[in-house]
């Protein structure tokens, strides 16, 4: 099975793209699945065919489902969100206010990730997943590691209680949670490990960015990339959409055509090694299969999209003389400056990127929750992190 994950700047092509891809792997005989948790219902403008909240025959071998992360979270998994808004409510946390955060924007994610757990399961060689843009999916995509750890620490507070049947709301003033809000948790634990295994397993997904030939979708893609290595994701593939051809030279857009040269070279040199696939802005915007069919033969050609195009480097952890090194590949991090801060499990990154500061997440690995952090280097692409007693 393979899971291809496209994310880039709004705009840029996400879902035509991901509609392509879809095709291509249709046609060549995969069953595949086209996942979209965008609201604005974009499969449905693309492939012109009425996608909905139930799995949709779009042409042979090719099936599509538009995710309403906010129905699903009601459906599946309210009893949770208040769950969480009563631990809230019970930090003096203003009942409503509660609720807002318990379900949003994290549930979408969140959500999302649920269904694609559940999708997995169904037998599809293929799931394609057309995203919102690039910052919030990555997010997504990390979600699964964050409450996995949120769940187990409730767990390992309110386990004690259910076991004895009591209902008891001692302990910090934390309700605790009811027997069917815990077998909710465990259900949904085991559906994030599976998830993120899936998701880290570099022969089952690849992240896919889609950018243009501007500087701002780039940028995007850049950060993209880099949140996504340093979360151990494998980006195996950039898609530079919306090409001006040749043949517009010397009319208007003589101009544009120089620039897009210029950021084309530039994204060549800023994703090598990972290959980079071209296609042109058409005379019109694509709509319907027809269309999409063409533009997946230039795109792909007689080529195979759901080959692994590129496999990177993962997180290396080494463990000599007493010393933890933990080596991160952090592909654009051009070191202007760098803030470490370690809170719990976690170390918080504040990059400060010729895009602007960014903040990374990078979860530690078991191993050094019992060690201190004592020197953070950045050399050559790669971020060392040096652990020890
Ligand atoms: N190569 C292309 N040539 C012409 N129009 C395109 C091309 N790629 C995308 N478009 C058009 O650009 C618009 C945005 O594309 P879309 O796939 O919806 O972007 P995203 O999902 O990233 O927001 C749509 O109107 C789409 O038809
Ligand atoms: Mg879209």
């Amino acid at each position: 099975m393979r899971i291809l994950y496209y994310t880039g700047k709004g705009g840029t092509g996400k879902s035509t793209i991901s509609c392509i891809t879809s095709i291509k792997a249709a046609d060549l005989g995969y069953k595949t699945i086209l996942v979209s948790s965008d609201p604005a219902h974009s499969l449905r403008d693309v492939l012109r065919v009425k996608v909905g909240r139930e799995v949709t025959k779009v042409i042979d071998n090719l099936y599509a489902i538009n995710i309403d992360p906010v129905k699903e979270a009601a459906e599946n998994y309210s009893i949770i969100i208040d769950y969480i808004a009563s631990v809230l409510k019970a930090r003096g946390i203003d009942e409503s206010l509660a609720y807002e955060i318990a379900s949003l924007p994290g549930m979408t994610g969140v959500v999302t990730m649920l269904k694609l757990n559940a999708i997995a399961k169904e037998g599809y060689d293929v799931i394609v997943i057309d995203t919102v843009p690039s910052g919030e999916a990555l997010r997504y995509l990390y979600v699964p590691t964050i409450i996995g750890r949120i769940s187990r620490k409730i767990m390992k507070i309110a386990m004690p209680f259910v076991e004895l049947g009591k209902v008891v709301e001692p302990l910090a003033g934390i309700p605790a949670p009811s027997k069917e809000v815990v077998k909710k948790e465990v259900e949904l634990l085991e559906m994030f490990e599976g998830v993120k295994d899936l998701l880290l397993n570099r022969d089952v997904t690849s992240l896919r960015l889609v950018t243009n030939p501007d500087s701002f979708s780039i940028a995007n893609a850049r950060r993209a990339y880099m949140q996504a290595s340093i979360y151990g994701l494998n980006t195996d593939l950039i898609v530079v959409n919306k090409v001006l051809p040749e043949e517009v030279r010397g009319s208007y857009f003589n101009e544009w055509l120089s620039e897009q040269q210029r950021y084309i070279e530039e994204a060549v040199n800023s994703f090598r090694p990972i290959p980079v696939k071209f296609l042109r802005l058409f005379k019109r915007e694509l709509k319907g299969i027809d269309d999409l069919r063409k533009a997946a033969d230039e795109l792909f050609g007689d080529g195979n999209p759901t080959e692994v195009y590129h496999k990177g480097e993962a997180i290396k952890v080494e463990y000599r003389d007493k010393y933890l090194e933990v080596t991160y590949p952090a592909p654009f991090i051009s070191k202007k400056e760098i803030e470490v801060e370690r809170v719990g499990d976690e170390l918080i990154l504040r990059i400060y990127t010729d895009a602007g500061p960014v903040d990374l997440v990078i979860p530690l690995p078991a191993i050094a929750f019992k060690l201190s952090l004592k020197k953070a280097k950045l050399i050559n692409g790669y971020l060392h992190l040096y652990f020890g007693e």
